[in-house]
C-alpha cells in the first residue's frame, strides 16, 4: 500500500478542525493520510497547545511585521523540511500569498462555513441569515488565488430555525464540519495517490 499523504494542517486558533482530522486518522490509522505538522501564524493559538498534547509536531512564527511573501517562505521551507505533500486550512485566518498558492498548486484544501460560492470571507453565518436563507452549511475546497473560489470537494447542508442567531447556527455548521472535513480529505488524498500510480 502506497505511503500515506503527509498534511500539514494549518490554524490561527482554537483548532476544532485540525483536532478532527486528527481524531479521523487515529479511529483508522488506515487512511490515506497522516497529519505530520500543525503551523499556526499564532503562536499562542490554542489549537497548537492541542496538537501538541496529540504528540503531533508544531511550528509557529507571528506574521506581525513581515511581508506576505517573507512569511510564506519560511513556512514553505518548514512544510518542505516535513516533506509535506498537502496543506489543509483549518482555520487559518491570514491570506496566502499568490507565491505560495502556485507552489502548492492543486495541493491546498480549506474548509469555510458556508455553501460556497454563497457567502465567500468573513461574517458568512450573519450573512446567511441576514440573506433570509432557508439553509446554511460548509464546503471543502481546493484553494486558488482568489478567495474562497477554488473547485468545491464536499458540502454539508443544515437547515436554518426561524430563531438562529449567527451563533446558534455557526454551533451547528460547525458540527458538520468536523464530520465533512475528515471524509473530504481522506477523499482528496486517495485519488492523489491514485493519480499518481497512474
Ligand atoms: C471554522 O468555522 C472554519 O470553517 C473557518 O474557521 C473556523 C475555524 O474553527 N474557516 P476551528 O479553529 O477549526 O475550531
Amino acid at each position: 500500500m502506497a505511503d500515506k499523504v503527509k498534511v500539514a494542517v494549518l490554524i490561527s486558533g482554537r483548532g476544532s478542525n485540525m483536532l478532527a482530522l486528527s481524531e479521523h486518522k487515529r479511529k483508522d490509522p488506515d487512511r490515506a493520510y497522516e497529519i505530520v505538522l500543525v503551523a499556526s501564524n499564532v503562536p499562542e493559538a490554542r489549537g497548537l497547545v492541542l496538537a501538541r498534547r496529540l504528540g503531533i509536531a508544531t511550528w509557529s512564527l507571528s506574521h506581525q511585521g513581515m511581508k506576505r511573501e517573507e512569511f510564506d517562505a519560511l513556512l514553505d521551507s518548514e512544510l518542505r523540511r516535513r516533506d509535506v505533500e498537502l496543506v489543509a486550512l483549518a482555520g487559518y485566518m491570514r491570506l496566502l500569498s499568490p507565491w505560495f498558492i502556485e507552489r502548492w498548486q492543486g495541493r491546498i484544501l480549506n474548509i469555510h462555513p458556508s455553501l460556497l460560492p454563497l457567502h465567500k470571507g468573513l461574517d458568512t453565518h450573519k450573512r446567511a441569515l441576514d440573506a433570509g436563507d432557508s439553509e446554511a452549511g460548509c464546503s471543502v475546497h481546493v484553494v486558488t488565488e482568489a478567495l474562497d473560489d477554488g473547485a468545491v470537494i464536499g458540502q454539508a447542508r443544515v437547515r436554518i430555525r426561524p430563531r438562529d442567531t449567527p451563533e446558534s447556527l455557526a454551533e451547528r455548521v460547525l458540527a458538520e464540519e468536523h464530520k465533512l472535513y475528515p471524509v473530504a480529505l481522506e477523499q482528496y488524498c486517495a485519488a492523489l495517490r491514485e493519480a499518481e500510480a497512474g
